[in-house]
């Protein structure tokens, strides 16, 4: 396998990919903040799937992070993320330093509507500013055709879509389903916080949400169900529970038993705040 090129600056990323524009070459991107696992890989997959060239950007944004959060912890391995992006294929990594992205006087923000409000929003009120505003931006100096991102982060996935229809960005949004090991966890850099009690803990998230789900799916009421999840959760050992949440999968708007579904969850253990979803299946 090649060695991926790896640039820090726009524009070299800009130089590349008008490089291989003129090729003819069709270019995916993956954003990721870095410390790779198996579900970033799996997107990787999917980009090559998709394009000629697949452009990987590692970059821990700082404007997505409340003052609270754990911007200054969270784990940071560019060396072995190489490693396995020249192991998958990748032919780029954009890694550019804080300054790249937002230089003295940076003063714009995208703030998405629709499918932001709740869940999240409700517990990390500028998280998906953040986010918007870092894609954009990554959309604009990539250029991708296509952009790849998890199931795992369902909400995100949701905005990003809205994002690029509001602002006429050209870059088709894939949805990759989650990669979990193999008692279920969904695959997440912040799972390596997590010891070894609390990660046997961490898979009955997601046995209780296919649970509510089924239940959900065969007729259940939707404040029982949901609430009885909660409690499931507390009683399996989590700290605390943010919400579950049952949507409707492309809005997030209230979920209607006549449309596709999907169930949400956001829950503490310890200091480690988790979040999945499942589908709701339709019957
Ligand atoms: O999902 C993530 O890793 C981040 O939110 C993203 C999309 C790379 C933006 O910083």
């Amino acid at each position: 396998m090649n060695e991926p090129i790896v640039v820090d600056s726009v524009t070299a990323l800009r130089a590349q990919v008008r490089d291989w524009r003129r090729a003819g070459l069709g270019v995916a991107m993956v954003p990721t903040m870095g410390a790779l696992h198996d579900g970033h890989i799996s997107l990787v997959r999917i980009a090559l799937e998709r394009a000629d060239r697949c452009v990987v950007s590692i970059f821990v944004n700082p404007t997505q992070f409340a003052p609270t959060e754990d911007l200054d912890k969270y784990p940071r391995h560019l060396a072995r993320d190489l490693d396995q992006l020249r192991d998958a294929g990748a032919h780029l990594a954009f890694t550019p330093g804080v300054s790249e992205m937002y230089p003295d006087g940076f003063a714009t923000k995208i703030s998405v509507g629709g499918p932001s409000f709740g869940l999240e929003t409700d517990f990390r009120p500028s998280f998906f500013d953040g986010v918007a505003t870092v894609v954009a931006k990554l959309f604009l100096q990539a250029a991708p055709d296509c952009a790849v991102f998890g199931e795992k982060d369902y909400q995100q996935l949701c905005v990003v879509r809205q994002l690029c229809r509001d602002l006429d960005l050209p870059v088709e949004i894939v949805g990759a389903p989650t990669v979990r090991d193999a008692h279920g966890l969904a695959m997440s850099s912040r799972n390596a916080y997590l010891g070894a009690a609390e990660l046997e803990t961490a898979c009955k998230l997601n046995v209780i949400l296919r649970r509510t789900a089924a239940a959900l799916s065969a007729g259940a009421d939707q404040a029982g169900a949901t609430d009885a999840a909660v409690k499931a959760l507390v009683s399996a050992g989590f700290r605390k529970v943010d919400y579950v949440a049952a949507r409707t999968s492309v809005t997030l708007k209230p979920w209607q038993r006549d449309r596709d579904g999907r169930l949400l969850a956001a829950a503490w253990l310890g200091t480690t705040r988790l979040i999945d979803n499942v589908e709701i299946p339709s019957t």
